[in-house]
């Protein structure tokens, strides 16, 4: 079969690969319809995680329809069409029954590594690294997927491939992030980056009682788009524009409620300390750059929510942590739970409430997607999100 492979930093290659097969008695083999590129796609990119192998299948945002079911699978069947979520779960540890999927004790096989690195190891994840369990991906034309009573929903509606696909990451995403805000009606949140993640955070919000989101970004297409869905906007790349100042303006003076920090570890910035953490990450000295969550604690209220999707992977530099203990501010974050948001959103998406395919700007082959990480990369040609046929 055909696969894009991470083939080393900056570098990915569409190549044939052996196809995948029943390992366990819970696997499915699934065909894959559609799969997409998603932001922390760049943090393998980019060489952020470490623990990647060249030959490495890409990709956890993926569905299609079961090709092959383990002897132990009894919810699934060939020929059923399904979204799989990106965090593998057991469904029967501790954490799963609590419903904190994406904390399954039973799903990374590399725990050791996690644990040698964080003290504790979460769920494997699918083409995330061998410290995540060294999975296959999903940008190919097939996968195993573990555990497939578990964690695979079924579609059983004829909604589009692209109407449903997002569930596999990003909406709940963005859903798990405003429900983490704590948005209460009335509320004004704001929202850092307007990638994808950003723009189901901003939705959501909205879906969860926000009068008002306030989003910031400086790709005047992604700031176009969450103007689309009723969100105020702040480029931050505007000189004369101060984006905690801007927040202070829309606010009387107080901060929003809550802020949702959609960027994460590779954000930019334009500040000296922007400048300090190119320099320090070039050097290993500091694993991420913190410009956004550095923000985003400066700019809530006293006593509001911080929620962070982001995704951030090590030791950070200048954290205004002194400032996040004199607000009295909360804080919560991590890899979305998947399973817990897929069915009511999928029933939100069949009610019309949402179309999440309003986001996608390219439709791609898999022979394509080399280019095309770059261009996801460097944020050109108005991209917003990729999805990708790997029968095309
Ligand atoms: N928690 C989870 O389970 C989970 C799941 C999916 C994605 N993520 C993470 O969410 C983050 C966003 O994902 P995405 O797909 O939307 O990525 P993306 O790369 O498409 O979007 C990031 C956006 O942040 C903007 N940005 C950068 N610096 C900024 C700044 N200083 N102020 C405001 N905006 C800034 C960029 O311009 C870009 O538009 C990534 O870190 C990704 O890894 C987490
Ligand atoms: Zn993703
Ligand atoms: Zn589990």
């Amino acid at each position: 079969m055909k696969a894009v492979c991470w083939m080393g930093k900056s570098k990915v290659e569409t190549q044939t690969v052996a196809d995948p097969e029943l390992v366990n008695p819970h696997d499915v083999i699934i065909k894959v319809t559609r799969t997409a590129i998603c932001g922390s796609d760049l943090h393998l990119f980019d060489g952020f995680i470490p623990t990647m192998e060249a030959g490495d299948i890409m990709g956890h945002e993926f569905m299609g329809i079961v090709e092959e079911v383990g002897k132990d699978v009894t919810n699934l069947k060939q020929g059923d069409r399904v979204v799989v979520p990106f965090t593998i779960a057991c469904g029967s540890c501790f954490f799963c029954k609590k419903k904190l999927w994406a904390a399954c004790d039973n799903t990374n096989p590399n725990a050791h590594l996690m644990e040698a690195a964080y003290g504790y190891s979460g769920s494997g994840l699918f083409g995330y690294s061998h410290m995540m369990g060294g999975y296959a991906g999903g940008q190919a034309q097939y996968v195993r997927v573990p555990f497939g009573n578990v964690g695979p929903l079924k579609i059983e509606s004829d909604l589009d491939d692209e109407k449903v696909l997002f569930l596999s990451d990003i909406f709940p995403t963005g859903y798990m992030a405003a429900e983490n805000a704590q948005v209460e009606p009335g509320d004004t949140v704001a929202v850092w980056g307007c990638g994808p993640v950003g723009q189901f955070a901003i939705a959501s919000a909205f879906m969860l009682g926000a009068a008002r989101v306030i989003a910031i970004d400086h790709f005047p297409e992604r700031l176009e788009l969450a103007r689309s869905i009723e969100a105020i906007t702040i480029d931050y790349s505007e000189d004369d524009v101060e984006v905690l100042q801007a927040l202070k303006d829309l606010t009387g003076g107080i901060g929003p409620d809550a802020c949702i920090d959609a960027v994460g570890l590779e954000a930019h910035s334009n500040a000296l300390s922007g400048f300090y953490d190119t320099v320090k990450t070039a050097l290993m000295l500091e694993t991420d750059r913190s410009a956004v969550l550095r923000q985003a604690i400066q700019a809530v209220r006293k006593g509001g929510t911080l929620s962070i999707p982001g995704v951030y992977g090590g030791l950070l530099d200048k954290v205004p942590f002194g400032a996040a203990f004199g607000k009295g501010i909360t804080m919560k974050m991590g890899q979305t739970n998947m399973h817990n948001y897929m069915q009511p959103l999928l029933e939100r998406i069949e009610k019309k409430q949402i179309d999440p395919s309003y986001i996608i700007s390219h439709r791609i082959s898999l022979d394509e997607a080399p280019d095309m990480y770059k261009i996801w990369r460097d944020k050109k040609d108005n991209v917003t999100k990729i999805v990708i046929d790997p029968w095309k």
